[in-house]
This record gives C-alpha cells, structure tokens and sequence, in this order.
C-alpha cells in the first residue's frame, strides 16, 4: 500500500558534453534534486511526497524536468530557486506551479 500521496521525480540523467540531445544534469538538475530533497525535509512534508531521481524523461531540450505523480504534472526549465515554489505550492498545498509547467505539446511526450 503507498504511504505517500505524491512521488515527484527529477531528471537527472547526464549525457556527455556536447551530446546533441543535452541532459537535464548539464542544466543543473542534481542541485534541483538536492534542493527538493532538503525542503521537503525541512518542511517535514515527508508523508505527503517522496523526492526520487529519475533517468531520462524524455523532454531533454527543455531540461530539467520534474515529474509530479500520480498527478501527472510536468514542470521544465526548473532552477534552483524554483524549487521552494513547487514544494509549498505543489506538494504542501496541491496546486501546481502554472509558469512552470511543460507546454501543452512538447516533443516526445504524448499523453494520448
Ligand atoms: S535528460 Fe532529462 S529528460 Fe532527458
């Protein structure tokens, strides 16, 4: 049985410099993860929300990526300081950050 009512996971897959395809820890994505990781502690939202890596989520070009399940809420381009937004907003509150989200039809994603 879950325990936790939201699994979010961050991209942090690395692909070598000058990959074509680039990856979400050359944008600084570990540092994102590590960042979720201490606020969710922080703000003892432990029960509410598990922080997990992730490998590729394929929306690379618009890295890094977090994925919020079972909501099914995908947030790009997420930097360090936005991370303490998603954490109140998202997992404290249950409403997603609107700015952030992926765009309503981004390359290799299809919900359909
Ligand atoms: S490397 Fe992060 S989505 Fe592909």
């Amino acid at each position: 049985m879950h325990t936790k009512k939201r699994y979010l996971m961050v991209c942090t897959n690395e692909r070598e410099e000058g990959h074509p395809k680039g990856s979400c820890a050359r944008c600084g994505s570990v540092n994102v993860y590590d960042r979720f990781k201490q606020l969710v502690d922080e703000k003892e939202l432990k029960e509410k929300a598990r922080v997990l890596e992730s490998s590729c989520l394929d929306l690379c070009a618009d890295g890094p990526i977090v994925c919020v399940m079972p909501d099914n809420i995908w947030y790009s381009g997420v930097r360090v300081e936005d991370v303490e937004e998603i954490v109140d907003s998202h997992l404290g509150h249950g409403e997603p950050v609107e700015r952030l989200l992926v765009p309503e039809e981004p390359a290799g994603l299809s919900l359909s």
